[in-house]
C-alpha cells in the first residue's frame, strides 16, 4: 500500500489518487518494478481533501484525516506500507522525517513495515533523485519476498 499526500485539482474532479502528472510517474515507477496499481497495490492519501492552493497539508489537517487512514489500512491490511513524502511519513509515524534520511529503513506503522521514499511529484521537479526512488522501490520489492504470505 502506498500513501501518499493528498489530492490534488484531478484526484478532487475524479475521486480517485495519483491520477495527475504525478499519478503517471507513480505508474511508470510501479511498472518499472513490475507493479501495477489495483494488482495487488492499493493507494491512499494521507489528507482526503485538497488543502487549498495545493499546500502542503498541516499536522491538524493530518491528524484529523488519520482516522480515514487507518480504517483503510485495516481494511486492506497490507503487508507494507510505503509512504511517499514527509506528511504520509508524518501520518504514520506520528513524527517528523527527513526522507534523504529516512531512506532505506524499515520503520513499523502498528505490526506493519514502512518505507518512506520521495513523492513523485518531488521527483517531477528533481529527477536526479528518480533512481533513489526506483531503489526504494527495488527495497520494497525484496521486503515484500522476504514477508511471509497469507
Ligand atoms: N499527490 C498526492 O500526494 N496524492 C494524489 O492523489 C495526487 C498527488
Amino acid at each position: 500500500m502506498l500513501v501518499g499526500e493528498g489530492p490534488g485539482a484531478e484526484e478532487d474532479l475524479r475521486g480517485e489518487p495519483f491520477v495527475g502528472q504525478a499519478g503517471k510517474l507513480l505508474d511508470n515507477m510501479l511498472a518499472a518494478v513490475g507493479l501495477k496499481r489495483g494488482e495487488g497495490v492499493y493507494i491512499a492519501n494521507a489528507v482526503k481533501c485538497r488543502p487549498p492552493h495545493n499546500r502542503t497539508p498541516e499536522s491538524g489537517e493530518i491528524d484529523s484525516c488519520l482516522p480515514f487512514l487507518a480504517r483503510q489500512i485495516e481494511l486492506v491490511q497490507p503487508k507494507l506500507l510505503v509512504a511517499l513524502g514527509r506528511p504520509a511519513a508524518q501520518a504514520l509515524l506520528n513524527m517528523e522525517v527527513r526522507i534523504g534520511a529516512a531512506r532505506g529503513h524499515v520503520f513499523r506503522y502498528r505490526d506493519t513495515p514502512v518505507l518512506i521514499t520521495y513523492h513523485p511529484a518531488y521527483l517531477l521537479r528533481n529527477p536526479q533523485d528518480k533512481s533513489k526512488a526506483w531503489e526504494d522501490l527495488c527495497f520494497a520489492r525484496r521486503i515484500m519476498g522476504g514477508l511471509p504470505q497469507p
